[in-house]
């Protein structure tokens, strides 16, 4: 049975990637820090089993297949804490790396749209310039480029904006915000003029996409997104409509540092055989009972 170790395992992406693979069948273990973890009883309900284990510190498990998903990431803190981004994010991979080559297991590093910076054009696919604009950006890609110097089965994976059941905290995108205060009836507050776009993705249809890798043993760069480009406003009106949310919307300055606009040129990951499943509006309406 093929043994998979997921890092940040108990963390919202790690956790969806970990019981996504387990009900699979596969042999998974998460490992995780549990620092800032918030998937724990999704694990806990899969019945995947919980390594506790600190990267910058401990060793890795034994296994065939790695999914490193272990990182901090919050833009804005990376500002403030660059050294501990680096390090988390940037030097862990570099250990987790070297561990996966020396036993030959296939290491899938997930990284981040964060790593192309403002874009050049759009759609951006792989073959963009990375040029990370933050310290977490370029965290991720210094990340990705030692993994590659250290291991020729690899797979990176450059997830776009992702959301689904299991953010939450300080550390959560702009859907998890605008659905916090949908909940308690308030409407979204925009930064700048809701005029930037993402690309939102689902966490399952995210664990989907690294199910796939694990399965074909597909290595390379990949795009992990809808291509699909939706405005921070228009995004406040569908929470709005959705949860019936009275009053307008309020906006704040920008945020310094935003990128305008972002989406996924994603040919690559289909080429695959993977493609998203769930419709934003949908995504979003399974969020409401949660
Ligand atoms: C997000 C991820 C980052 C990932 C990147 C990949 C989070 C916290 N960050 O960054 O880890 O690598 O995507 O593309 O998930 N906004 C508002 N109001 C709010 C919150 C945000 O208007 O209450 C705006 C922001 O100013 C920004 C946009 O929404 O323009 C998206 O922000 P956010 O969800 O924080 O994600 P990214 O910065 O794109």
């Amino acid at each position: 049975m093929v043994r998979v170790a997921v890092t940040g395992g108990a963390g919202f992406i790690g956790s969806h990637i970990a019981v996504h693979l387990a009900r699979l069948g596969y042999r998974v273990v998460a490992v995780d820090s549990l620092e800032r973890a918030t998937g724990f009883e999704r694990l806990e309900e899969a019945g995947v089993p919980l390594v506790r284990a600190d990267l910058r510190h401990d060793d890795l498990p034994d296994a065939d297949v790695v999914v490193h998903a272990a990182a901090y990431i919050d833009v804005a803190e990376s500002w403030e804490r660059p050294y501990e981004y680096m390090w988390n994010n940037a030097a862990v991979t570099a250990k987790v790396a070297k561990r996966a080559a020396e036993r030959g297991a296939h290491l899938i590093y997930i990284s981040s749209a964060a790593v192309y910076g403002e874009p050049e054009y759009l759609p951006i696919d792989e073959r963009h310039p990375t040029k990370p604009k933050s310290p977490y950006g370029l965290s991720k890609l210094v990340g990705e480029q030692i993994a590659e110097m250290l291991t020729k089965k690899l797979t990176v994976a450059r997830l776009f904006n992702v959301y689904g059941p299991g953010q939450s905290g300080p550390y959560s995108g702009v859907i998890t915000k605008f659905i916090q205060r949908a909940k308690q009836g308030k409407p979204p507050v925009i930064f700048g003029d809701g005029e930037q776009t993402r690309d939102f993705i689902h966490v399952e249809d995210v664990a989907r996409f690294v199910a796939v890798t694990v399965e074909k043993g597909a290595t390379g760069v990949y795009n992990v997104g809808t291509g699909i480009a939706v405005s921070i406003r228009k995004l406040a009106d569908i929470v709005m409509k959705i949860f019936k949310i009275e009053g307008t919307v309020r906006y704040a300055p920008p945020r310094p540092g935003d990128i305008k606009h972002s989406v996924a040129e994603i040919s690559r990951a289909f080429s695959l055989g993977w493609k998203p499943q769930i419709a934003l509006e949908d995504g979003l309406r399974k969020l409401i009972d949660i």
